[in-house]
């Protein structure tokens, strides 16, 4: 836990240069194809298109995942991690389909910043409103990248304006297209230095400097600069300045144009990127107390378990975000949960799906652990056992179904399935207040939750279920003296049930129901999230 003078410089070095992010978007926005470009720009990839083949590659040694096969789609999230000037970034991946999970959620607890990547012609959609209001929630840098330019889409000063208006954040352009559609030749960099003293550059040299227009462009490029310039004015004397500490608190997102697909605008995003994101802060504990990442002590959390992806050995992985000290191989942690003390010999580094074992990391970081059931979601891992990172929400479910067993003779292995699954964070279960375990309600964000849940109690527990979904649609956790829940059933239209913490929450059919009920009793909260420990 001691470090000399060389390795806690080096320790600082290392996460100054750190950038750890996740990208934001509602599917087809272009997350895989600007991942891909992010990657070839940093030098991970040679070939674009090896996002996706990796995980076609991936399918043949998948086993529960053979159902993402079957969809065609990509239901785990993984780490990708490439170098930029000097910057070392982590692109924490989420999944891309519109049946997100509450894995989705969680990374994003893992992540500094995050990159809301917005279709040009399509403006601000439905999921990436949810995602962006867990960024906010958090307090996090939230960067907009409007992408496809280079296709027929709505003005820029418009989608700006829409962010602002739809999601409650300034804005402040650091890039701006030149022409678009046909005409798009690549963006201006209207400030120089992008960094905490970022200046804003003088007309005259933003349009000197100007990409050349390309051949297929069908306007005037003496009209493409007037269009351009009178933009640039409007957004000196109507936009909000440039400030990085309203940038960094989440207050400013600062905007930038492209297009992935001709990867034009991506260099000018990452290099300000690099300059504007925040490397690796302090952390908040369940004292108050915030742990610095340049303290000696090696500490990080646990906000992932993906099992199975191996299916000759039927392990879990535990994704850990590295919050301060240095990470080696070999070294014994503490797992503060259940200050059990444990030799983390076989720490990988998660590369898309491929997993390499690594000797070192630093904060900012995520490790794959190897776990056999003693790691659970939000655990701390620490050489310091006082230190216990704030847990991590569980987020409001939106889908709820009752579950049957198909068979009375397998019950064991289905609750030891519905254990380890919920423990996993797969799926949040719940109780009826008179039923117990028996026929237990099941939450999720998302319906492929439920699919992916049902699929892996049969394929790893042999356990048959039914699920008969209920046509709730908002959870709320209700905390207040008085709360009576079968009285509270009878006056709204709601069911009330306890999560495995026995908490009580009540589940609405709607909006509408909830605000009714909240209206009659403004006496207690009623929250969305359950801050549970997953003791
Ligand atoms: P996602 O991960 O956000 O779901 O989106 P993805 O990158 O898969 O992109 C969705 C579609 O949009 C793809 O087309 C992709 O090629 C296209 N796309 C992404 N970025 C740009 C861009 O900057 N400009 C243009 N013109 N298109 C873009 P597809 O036809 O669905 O797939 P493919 O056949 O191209 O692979």
């Amino acid at each position: 836990m001691f470090l000399d003078d060389q390795e806690q410089k080096k320790l600082r070095a290392e996460t100054e240069r750190r950038r750890t992010f996740a990208i934001i978007s509602h599917p087809d926005a272009g997350k895989t194809t600007l991942t891909e470009k992010l990657l070839l720009h940093g030098g991970a990839i040679h070939l674009a298109g090896t996002v996706k083949a990796r995980g076609q590659a991936r399918h043949v040694t998948s086993d529960w995942m053979e159902l993402e096969r079957q969809r065609g789609i990509s239901i785990t999230s993984s780490v990708l991690q490439f170098d930029w000037d000097g910057f070392r970034l982590n692109l924490l991946d989420t999944p891309g389909h519109q049946d997100f999970s509450e894995d989705t959620y969680r990374t994003l607890a893992a992540a500094d910043a995050a990159v809301m990547l917005i279709d040009s012609a399509k403006g601000v959609e439905a999921q990436t409103k949810k995602l962006f209001a867990v960024c906010r929630r958090r307090g996090i840098p939230i960067f907009t990248f409007v992408n496809k330019l280079d296709r027929p889409g709505r003005d820029p000063i418009d989608l700006l304006h829409e962010v602002e208006e739809v999601l409650g954040i300034r804005t402040v352009a650091m890039t701006w297209p030149f022409g678009q559609g046909q005409d798009f030749a690549g963006v201006a960099t209207l400030f120089d230095k992008p960094g905490p003293d970022a200046r804003r550059r003088p007309l005259e040299q933003i349009i000197a400097t100007l990409p050349p227009i390309p051949p297929g462009g069908v306007s005037d490029p003496d009209k493409l600069k007037a269009k351009l310039a009178e933009d640039v004015e409007l957004l000196e004397h109507a936009g909000d300045p440039f400030d990085h500490g309203r940038i960094l608190r989440g207050e400013l997102s600062p905007a930038f144009f492209g297009s992935a697909w001709n990867e034009k605008g991506v260099d000018e995003f990452l290099a300000a990127f690099v300059g504007l994101a925040p490397a690796p802060g302090p952390r908040h504990t369940t004292t108050g107390e915030a742990v610095d990442p340049l303290a000696p002590a090696f500490s990080g959390f646990v906000f992932k378990i993906q099992a199975n992806m191996d299916p000759a050995h039927r392990d879990r992985l535990a994704f850990l975000r590295v919050c301060s000290g240095r990470f080696e191989r070999g070294m014994t942690v503490r797992n503060v949960r259940d200050e059990k003390d444990m030799r983390l010999s076989m720490p990988h580094q998660l590369f898309g799906k491929e997993r390499q074992v690594i000797e070192e990391a630093y904060p900012g970081d995520v490790i794959g652990l190897f776990d056999t059931g003693a790691l659970r979601i939000g655990d701390t891992l620490s050489e310091e056992p006082t230190v216990e990172f704030a847990e991590l929400p569980r987020f409001s479910p939106e889908i709820f179904a009752r579950l049957r067993s198909k068979d009375a003779l397998k019950r064991k292995q289905l609750e030891k399935g519905l254990l380890q699954l919920s423990q996993e964070g797969a799926i949040q279960v719940f109780a009826l207040r008179d039923g117990g375990l028996r026929d237990p309600i099941l939450g999720a964000v998302g319906a492929l939750q439920l699919e992916v849940l049902q699929y892996r109690l049969s394929h790893e527990y042999g356990a048959e279920i039914a699920l008969d979904r209920l046509p709730y649609t908002v959870a709320r956790w209700i905390q207040g003296t008085g709360f009576d829940p079968s009285s509270f059933e009878q006056e709204v239209d709601a069911l009330c049930v306890v999560d495995r913490d026995q908490n009580p929450l009540a589940l609405f059919k709607s909006e509408w129901n909830l605000s009714y009920a909240q209206g009659r009793h403004p006496q207690w909260t009623f929250s969305p999230t359950a801050m549970t420990k997953s003791r």
